[in-house]
C-alpha cells in the first residue's frame, strides 16, 4: 500500500479554498482541522463550512477535531460525509463509544494523541479504530518543528499493529517535511498530514508525489 499523504488546509489560501482543493488534487485526502479555541487556543472553521467544502472537494475529507466535547460535534462531520473523522483522547472520557457511533454512520473512527500522551493505555482499543493519530507537534497551529520524541509511540504502534494484524493507519501530524517524513515513516507511520510543506511549494502536487515518495522509500514491510 503506498503512502497516503494528506494536506492540512489551514496552511490554503482562505480566500480561495475551492481553487486550493483543486491545487492538491493526487493527493489521498484532504486533512481538515478543527479548533475550537478551548482544546487548543486556535480557532478555524465548523460544520457549515466544512459541509460546503466537501460539495467541491475532488478528494474525500480527513476531519482532526482539536475540540472539547467530541461526543457533541463529532457525529455531525460523519453525517457531512467525512471519510474519517479523528478525534482527540485527551478530550472524552468514552473514546470506545465515540468510535462505534462514528463508525455506525459509516465514517472511519480516529483517536489523536498529543505529543504528552501516553499510547499504553489505548492499545487495547485498537480493534475499535481504524486510525491512530500520533501528534508529532502541541496541537494548534502549523508551521512548528516535528518532534522527534513522539516516534516511540510510534514504534510501539507499529508493532502492536503488526503483532495483532489489525488494519489500523497510523497517522502523523505536524511538521512533516521531506526530511521529517523519513523519520516518521521508519517508525511505521503510513499517513502523513502535511500542511506548510505542501502549500508553501511552489508546485503542490510534486511536492505531494515528493514526500510520497520519500515514505514509500522508507517504510517497511509494505
Ligand atoms: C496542527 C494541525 C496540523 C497542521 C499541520 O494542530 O493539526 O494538521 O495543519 O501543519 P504543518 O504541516 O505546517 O505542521
Ligand atoms: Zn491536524
Amino acid at each position: 500500500m503506498p503512502s497516503r499523504i494528506n494536506p492540512s488546509i489551514l496552511a490554503a489560501d482562505f480566500a480561495n479554498l475551492e481553487r486550493e482543493l483543486g491545487r492538491i488534487s493526487t493527493a489521498d485526502l484532504v486533512h481538515v482541522d478543527i479548533m475550537d479555541n478551548h482544546f487548543v487556543p486556535n480557532l478555524t472553521f465548523g460544520p457549515p463550512v466544512v459541509s460546503r467544502l466537501a460539495e467541491v472537494s475532488p478528494l474525500p475529507f480527513d476531519v482532526h477535531l482539536m475540540i472539547e466535547n467530541p461526543e457533541r460535534w463529532a457525529p455531525g462531520y460523519a453525517e457531512a460525509g467525512a471519510f474519517s473523522v479523528t478525534f482527540h483522547a485527551e478530550a472524552t472520557t468514552n473514546p470506545v463509544g465515540l468510535a462505534r457511533k462514528l463508525r455506525s454512520i459509516g465514517a472511519r473512527a480516529g483517536i489523536a494523541l498529543k505529543p504528552g500522551t501516553a499510547v499504553e493505555p489505548y492499545l487495547e482499543l485498537l480493534p475499535e479504530f481504524d486510525q491512530v493519530l500520533v501528534m508529532t507537534v502541541e496541537p494548534g497551529f502549523g508551521g512548528q518543528s516535528f518532534m522527534p520524541s513522539t516516534m516511540r509511540k510510534l514504534r510501539t504502534l507499529s508493532e502492536t499493529v503488526r503483532k495483532t494484524g489489525l488494519d489500523v493507519w497510523l497517522q502523523v501530524d505536524g511538521g512533516i517535511t521531506e526530511e521529517t517524513i523519513v523519520i516518521a515513516a521508519e517508525a511505521g507511520a503510513d499517513t502523513f498530514v502535511a500542511g506548510s510543506s505542501v502549500f508553501n511549494a511552489a508546485d503542490p502536487a510534486a511536492q505531494i508525489a515528493r514526500l510520497r515518495a520519500a515514505a514509500d522509500e522508507h517504510r517497511h514491510g509494505h
